[in-house]
C-alpha cells in the first residue's frame, strides 16, 4: 500500500524502517540515486552531515525536519531539498520518510538573478566613473579654462544619457515581466505603426548615408500595443542602420500569411534587412539575453545599451508572435517578426 501511495509521487521519496534501513525507494528515488538503495541503512545512503542530522533527530525525538542534499550523478549535479517526516508505527518505534523535491532550477534562478544585477552595477558603473572623472577636472585643473569647460559638460552629458537609456529600458524590461501574460486587444495597423517607428528615425539615417525603404501592402489591421510595437520596431530599425553598412540601404517589409503554423492563423510577417557584415552564427541564438553584445566597444559607442532585442523579445512574446533573426556573414542581417493578425489565434505562450 506505502508503495503505490509513494510511487504515485513524481518526487523521490524513501521510507526507512525502524533501524534505519530503506525500506521503500519509490521509482523516482530508484531514477535518481540509484536502485542499490534499497535494504541500505541512510547513513551509507545519505552520508551528508547536513542531512543525516536532521534525520537522527526524527528518529530520537520525532521531530520533523528539513535540509539540503546534494547528489550527483555522472556530470549533473542536482540540489534538493528533503522534508523528514517521521511516522509514528506501533511501541515507540518510529519509521522516518524522506521526500526530496529538486531545487537545482531554483537555484539557477538565483544565480541567474545574481549575474543581472552584477551586470546593471557594471554597466552604471561605467558612465558613473566617467562623470565622477570629469567632475574632479572640472574642479581642478579645468577650473578657469572656459573651452575645457564646455567639452567636459558635453561628455558628461553624453554619459548621463547613457545612463538614462539603460535605466528607461530596465524599466521597460521590468514592466515588460509584469505583463507579459496579459495579450493586447488594442486594434492598430501595423503600416501605420511602422511608418510611426521609422519616420523619427530617417533624418539620421540619411544624413549617415543610410536610405530606409518601407513596403507595406495598404492598411495591415492587428491587435497589439502601439506603443510596445513602436518599440519593436524602431529598436530593430537602429540596429540596422548602426550595424549596417554606411552608405547604405535598409529594408522594411510587411506581408500576410494566410496560415501560419507556430501561430496557428492569419499573421502579418515584418522583415527588417539591411547589408552589413552581418553576425556570426555562433552569436545569433545569444542576441536576445540582456546585455548580450557582438562588440561591445561598437555598441556602446553607438549608445546602445545590450537591452534593445531582449525588450523585443519581451514584446513579440506578449504578443505571441514570433522572433527570428538571420545573418550570413558578409552579406548582412534579416530580422523577421510574426505577429497575429487576430485576436482569436492561438500563439506560443512564452
Ligand atoms: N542588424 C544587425 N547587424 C549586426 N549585428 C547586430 C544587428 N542587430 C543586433 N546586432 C548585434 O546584437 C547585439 C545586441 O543588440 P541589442 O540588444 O539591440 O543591443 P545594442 O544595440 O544596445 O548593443 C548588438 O550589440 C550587435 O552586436
Ligand atoms: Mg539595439
Amino acid at each position: 500500500m506505502i508503495e503505490a501511495v509513494l510511487d504515485a509521487l513524481l518526487e523521490p521519496a524513501l521510507l526507512l524502517d525502524a533501524n534505519g534501513r530503506v525500506a521503500v525507494a519509490n521509482g523516482a528515488a530508484q531514477d535518481r540515486l540509484g536502485v542499490w538503495v534499497v535494504g541500505r541503512s541512510y547513513v551509507s545512503v545519505l552520508r551528508q552531515p547536513s542531512l543525516l542530522g536532521p534525520v537522527e533527530d526524527a528518529f530520537a525525538d520525532g521531530k520533523p525536519g528539513r535540509a539540503r542534499f546534494a547528489h550527483s550523478s555522472g556530470e549533473v549535479e542536482t540540489l534538493y531539498e528533503v522534508r523528514v517526516s517521521p511516522l509514528p508505527v506501533a511501541g515507540r518505534q518510529r519509521q522516518v520518510l524522506l521526500v526530496f523535491r529538486d531545487v537545482s532550477e531554483l537555484r539557477a534562478g538565483e544565480s541567474m538573478r545574481r549575474d543581472f544585477v552584477a551586470n546593471v552595477s557594471h554597466e552604471l558603473k561605467t558612465p558613473l566613473t566617467a562623470i565622477l572623472g570629469f567632475i574632479e577636472t572640472l574642479q581642478g585643473p579645468a577650473r578657469d579654462d572656459p573651452k575645457g569647460r564646455a567639452r567636459f559638460l558635453a561628455l558628461m552629458a553624453n554619459e548621463a544619457s547613457r545612463m538614462n537609456r539603460l535605466v528607461s529600458d530596465l524599466l521597460s524590461l521590468s514592466r515588460l515581466e509584469g505583463q507579459s501574460r496579459r495579450r493586447p486587444t488594442d486594434r492598430l495597423d501595423l503600416a501605420v505603426v511602422l511608418g510611426e517607428a521609422i519616420d523619427p528615425l530617417r533624418p539620421g539615417a540619411e544624413a549617415e548615408g543610410v536610405t530606409i525603404a518601407l513596403r507595406a501592402p495598404g492598411a495591415a489591421p492587428a491587435p497589439g500595443d502601439r506603443d510596445q510595437l513602436i518599440q519593436v520596431f524602431a529598436n530593430l530599425m537602429e540596429n540596422a542602420i548602426k550595424y549596417g553598412t554606411r552608405p547604405g540601404a535598409v529594408e522594411v517589409v510587411i506581408d500576410r500569411i494566410a496560415r501560419e503554423p507556430v501561430i496557428r492563423g492569419p499573421a502579418w510577417r515584418v522583415v527588417v534587412s539591411d547589408q552589413g557584415p552581418g553576425i556570426q552564427p555562433e552569436h545569433i541564438p545569444r542576441l536576445t539575453e540582456r546585455f548580450y553584445r557582438v562588440d561591445t566597444g561598437r555598441s556602446r559607442a553607438t549608445g546602445g545599451t545590450g537591452l534593445g532585442l531582449a525588450i523585443v523579445k519581451h514584446i513579440v512574446n506578449r504578443h505571441r508572435g514570433r522572433l527570428r533573426i538571420e545573418s550570413e556573414p558578409g552579406r548582412g542581417t534579416r530580422v523577421t517578426v510574426t505577429l497575429p493578425a487576430e485576436i482569436g489565434s492561438t500563439g506560443p505562450l512564452s
